[in-house]
């Protein structure tokens, strides 16, 4: 069976790097697209391919999807801001 890829934004940061973990443990395709603004290459797991570059780049995201298949996208990005 094809392996299925997930992409995952924000997985070089605390929580999207733990996830990125336990997908690539239950043997998917990982792509991590990170600015890397907060995170950090070295948190992201060495079977998972990382992509620089900015979630906002919406070229870019439909280049991923379309040069690798990806149909299922995990978003741990997103900045909380409580006032
Ligand atoms: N850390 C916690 O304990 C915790 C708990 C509950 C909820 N959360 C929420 O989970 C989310 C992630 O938290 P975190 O602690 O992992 O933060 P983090 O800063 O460690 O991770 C965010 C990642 O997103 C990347 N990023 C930022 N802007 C980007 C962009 N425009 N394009 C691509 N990548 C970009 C950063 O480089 C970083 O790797 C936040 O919404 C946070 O509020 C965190």
């Amino acid at each position: 069976m094809k392996q299925q890829t997930i992409l995952v934004t924000g997985g070089a940061g605390f929580v999207g790097s733990v996830c990125v973990e336990l997908l690539v443990a239950q043997g998917y395709n990982v792509i991590v697209l990170d600015n890397l603004q907060t995170g950090n290459r070295r948190a992201v797991h060495p079977k998972a391919r990382l992509v620089r570059g900015s979630i906002g780049l919406a070229r870019l995201l439909q280049r991923i999807g379309r040069n690798t298949g990806t149909r299922h996208h995990l978003n741990y990005r997103c900045k909380s801001v409580i006032a």
